[in-house]
């Protein structure tokens, strides 16, 4: 039996429903932020314990974190995890983002079955390393021209 696109959708969303909250369904099904940056100002890619990866560009201006995409391999949590943390480094400034942790993506999506919590865990590890990056090469930007490019 052929299963076409809009049913396919219906059976993964009310399959997400049964163990995940509803704000962590919305970002898995309509992630915010994916993409990359050309120019960015850091970049990350992490790849997690369970084999899993994430990539993290960042926008920062005046030290404020402008804009902040991802790209995962992962699994559907994963992507609600780096939709969720790109949505909330957005807007900061890079200090304040550094803090975001894998504690605080679970509770902006209102928790994560217990197996996906440590999707949560890559993507805030992967901001983190995102956000060491722009502090690396935010003194003497010339320096990334010569930085092997991703
Ligand atoms: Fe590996 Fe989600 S299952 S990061």
């Amino acid at each position: 039996m052929r299963v076409s696109r809009e049913e396919y959708q219906q059976i993964l969303e009310s399959e997400l429903h049964k163990t995940c909250s509803e704000k962590t369904v919305d970002h898995a099904l309509k992630p915010r932020n994916m993409g990359s940056i050309e120019v960015a100002s850091g970049y990350a890619y992490i790849t997690g314990p369970c084999g899993d990866t994430m990539e993290i560009w960042l926008s920062v201006d005046n030290q404020i974190i402008e804009q902040a995409t991802f790209i995962t391999d992962g699994c559907i949590t994963t992507i609600a995890a780096g939709s969720m943390i790109t949505e909330m480094a957005k807007g900061k400034p890079v200090e304040e983002a550094m803090q975001i942790g894998q504690q605080d993506i679970l509770k902006a999506l209102d928790g994560l079955p217990e197996e996906s919590e440590h999707c949560a865990l890559l993507a805030a590890n992967t901001l983190k390393e995102a956000i060491l990056d722009y502090y690396e090469y935010s003194r003497d930007k010339w320096k990334r021209n010569y930085k092997k490019q991703w």
